[in-house]
């Protein structure tokens, strides 16, 4: 894509045309040439499938390894894996960036056995829901509290702005980009909400910076869910529905439903508080994708096109909200469309 700039001056242009004129033209051309590009760029990592290494239960496959390797156990994290330094916290979990076999992996230590039974549940979900929407799993010691997951460099979501701010990356920063990163989010929202083992709920993320916390961005820009420690599982056909924690929940980035319905007069009863279903997660979603598609030129163009089925996730009722699977179809239809009415409107400036 770099290499653009070059192959524009190669087109025959007369003499007599205003140099004003030659510059439009070539930029033009640049255009096109890179829309087209990126239009492969972006078809592409659709064809890519299932899990990461396609390697079988309880094993894994990273960065240049030829084979799967099972599940990293005890002894191996104890004498293998070097820590090297602090890589983020959380109130479950301090990660730690660490080497085994000359490799970056990330090695989360439980911060408090008070949490212990939110680390076993999310240790528990890495191990059932391995697949190309979440961070891969390496290994694990119940006895040492440690979970060790394939390392991202670039950190969370929360980071986006800050990456998409260095020269490596400005390039990325486009509408584009974007909005396959919040095509991306959903996608892994879709995933949870039909996961193998049914409908689950992300229920960490009662604000944007923790929802996006828990997010990690790959090194070829797509997203993987880190943090699985609050993912309850709702039935529709037994009628088990959840709630996310055992405290008061305040503000409008969480659902309606998730906010105590009887009024300050009376007082917060866990009790009394009636649980909801996987629609708080669509409500979140107009939220997190407005920060990923941010503010660059296009992003408003983006947001518009998305202004109904936004609108559709902010239903008030929770069964009105559209099913995470319908909000990606719908960010898929207004990618392809905006990509072929960009590229139209380059094809006809020439
Ligand atoms: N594999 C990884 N690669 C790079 N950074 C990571 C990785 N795993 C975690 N991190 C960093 O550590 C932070 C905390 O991780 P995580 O969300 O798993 O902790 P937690 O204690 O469970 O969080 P919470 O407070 O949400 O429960 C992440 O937001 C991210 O910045
Ligand atoms: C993403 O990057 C990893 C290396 O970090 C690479 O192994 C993998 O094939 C890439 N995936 C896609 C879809 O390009
Ligand atoms: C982006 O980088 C510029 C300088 O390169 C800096 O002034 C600006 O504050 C940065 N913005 C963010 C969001 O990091
Ligand atoms: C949901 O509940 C029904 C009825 O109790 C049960 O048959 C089914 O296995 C449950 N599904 C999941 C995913 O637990
Ligand atoms: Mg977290």
């Amino acid at each position: 894509m770099e290499k653009q700039p070059r192959d524009s001056r190669k087109g025959p242009v007369p003499r007599e045309v205003p140099p004003a004129v030659r510059l439009l033209l070539a930029m033009a051309l640049m255009n096109a040439l890179l829309y087209l590009c990126l239009g492969r760029v972006f078809i592409s990592p659709q064809h890519y499938s299932g899990n990461p290494g396609h390697c079988p239960y309880g094993h894994f496959k990273i960065g240049q390894m030829k084979n799967c390797s099972p599940w990293l156990s005890c002894e191996q994290l104890r004498t293998e894996v070097r820590q090297l330094k602090c890589a983020g916290e959380g109130a479950v979990k301090r990660v730690f960036l660490s080497e085994w076999k000359e490799q970056k992996v990330a090695l989360s230590r439980l911060t408090s056995l008070e949490m212990k039974e939110d680390f076993l549940h999310g240790l528990q979900m890495l191990k059932s829901l391995q697949s190309k929407h979440v961070v891969t799993l390496l290994g694990y010691c119940e006895d040492d509290n440690t979970i060790l997951t394939e390392y991202h460099p670039l950190g969370s979501l929360s980071n986006l702005e800050v990456t998409l701010n260095l020269s490596k990356y400005q390039h990325m920063n486009t509408w584009q980009h974007r909005l396959q990163l919040a095509t991306d989010y959903v996608r892994v929202i879709s995933y949870l909400h039909r996961s193998p083992l049914g409908t689950l709920v992300m229920c960490d993320s009662n604000d944007l910076p923790k929802t996006l916390s828990q997010y990690l961005l790959t090194s070829n820009f797509s997203i993987v869910v880190n943090d699985l420690d609050a993912l309850p599982l709702v039935n529709h056909s037994s009628g088990t529905l959840v709630k996310c924690g055992h405290r008061e929940l305040h503000g409008d980035f969480v659902a309606p439903e998730q906010l105590w319905p009887f009024g300050e007069g009376v007082p917060f009863d866990d009790d009394l508080m009636p649980s909801y279903d996987e629609k708080v997660d669509i409500w979140k979603i107009p939220d997190v994708s407005s920060f990923l598609l941010g503010h660059v030129e296009g992003s408003d163009m983006v947001r518009f096109h998305l202004f109904n089925i936004h609108k559709a996730c902010k239903s008030q009722t929770a069964a009105e909200r559209p099913s995470a699977e319908d909000v990606l179809d719908t960010y898929q239809k207004v990618f392809n469309s905006l990509r072929d009415t960009v590229m139209s409107q380059t094809r006809e400036m020439l």
